[in-house]
């Protein structure tokens, strides 16, 4: 089965859907399971209230983006299996292990009260991966050393202890894999970005989605060309383009003889991609208890999934 989540650690942004989830309502498999991983969202200042209505936000999101409703669950529903299990592989990691994670290092680098958690969210991670048995984890390309730690810490401990978990794989997806910052393109495009001029949100306006796309910073040239290398800003525009239409970057660039065209045809194709995206999500915040209803059920049916695993893990390590 395919599992893959989303943190509410902000707003959802283009890069999130383009990379991640409108591959995961594509996919469609019928034991498929998705989540709102809120407890990933701890691991660095936040806002209790704020975090309640993000996660919300994105529960809606993925259902409004064709995930079915039967597909999603809320991670800290599930927090007391998963807490034991992040446990049981955190004596399995090593510290190392850890501490090597880019996004530790980048997160973390010369701060002062930098929370433990920051550390190990990516053994909670591999709990929420290894929980539900799932072998195949579509995730951006910023996720993959993750599910190369969940896959390491699921070898380890079958071997050690006895076999009891799929050993996962992350699985890129073939366009989208890395959208970039479109006021600064050096950098990944990201919810928690410092500068919202270069993030468009999934429920942006379409008005501001296309001000955000003409502004987009680009080059010296005035002919597009895709060369992520050297012209990494219209080719993240091309990639965009090219995720949004279902085409490569190298036949759209062909198509567009001007930046201002490009732009133009760029933010025509987001506006319309994600325009169903917001309108569905309105449309399901509105209705509280509905949301309220799949959530419940969503909780019941992955603890289910589950509750077997941890019981053999535990008993395997030579607890409970
Ligand atoms: P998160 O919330 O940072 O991102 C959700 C998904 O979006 C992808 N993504 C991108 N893809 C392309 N371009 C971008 N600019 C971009 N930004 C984000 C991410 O790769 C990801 O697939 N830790 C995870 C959530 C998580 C999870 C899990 C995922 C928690 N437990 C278990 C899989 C399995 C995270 O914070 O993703």
């Amino acid at each position: 089965m395919r599992f893959s989540g989303i943190t509410p650690s902000g707003h959802a942004q283009l890069g999130n859907y383009l990379g991640a989830i409108s591959h995961w309502a594509a996919a469609g498999g019928a034991r498929d399971l998705y989540f709102v991983s809120d407890l990933h969202a701890m691991t660095t200042s936040h806002n209790p209230a704020g975090l309640r209505a993000r996660t919300s936000e994105m529960l809606a999101v993925l259902i409004a983006s064709g995930i079915a409703p039967e597909r999603v669950f809320v991670q800290s529903d599930l927090a007391r299996e998963l807490g034991a299990l992040t446990w049981l592989l955190e004596c399995t990691c090593s510290f190392g292990e850890a501490a090597r994670m880019i996004q530790f290092k980048e997160k973390a680098g010369g701060q002062s009260g930098v929370r433990l958690s920051l550390l190990t969210y990516p053994v909670l991670m591999a709990a929420d991966i290894l929980l539900l048995g799932a072998d195949e984890v579509p995730v951006g390309e910023d996720q993959r050393q993750h599910v190369e730690l969940a896959r390491a810490l699921a070898k380890r401990f079958n071997s050690t202890y006895g076999e009891v978990f799929t050993v996962p794989e992350a699985v890129l997806p073939p366009t989208g894999a890395r959208v970039r910052d479109l006021a600064d393109p050096a950098r990944k495009m990201s919810k928690s970005g410092r500068d919202a001029a270069g993030v468009v949100f999934v429920l942006d306006e379409p008005d501001l989605i296309r001000r955000k796309v003409r502004r987009a910073v680009t080059d010296a040239e005035s002919v597009p060309a895709y060369d992520p290398e050297r012209r990494p800003g219209v080719s993240n525009l091309l990639e965009i383009l090219a995720a949004c239409t279902g085409t490569s970057p190298r036949d759209v660039a062909e198509a567009y003889g001007s930046y201002g065209a490009l732009k133009e045809a760029v933010a025509d194709a987001v506006i319309e991609t994600l325009r169903p995206v917001r309108e569905g999500t309105l449309a399901l915040l509105a209705d509280p208890a509905e949301l309220d209803r799949i959530r419940k059920a969503g909780a019941a049916r992955a603890a289910e999934r589950g509750e077997h695993r941890l019981s053999s893990a535990l008993r395997l390590i030579g607890a409970g």
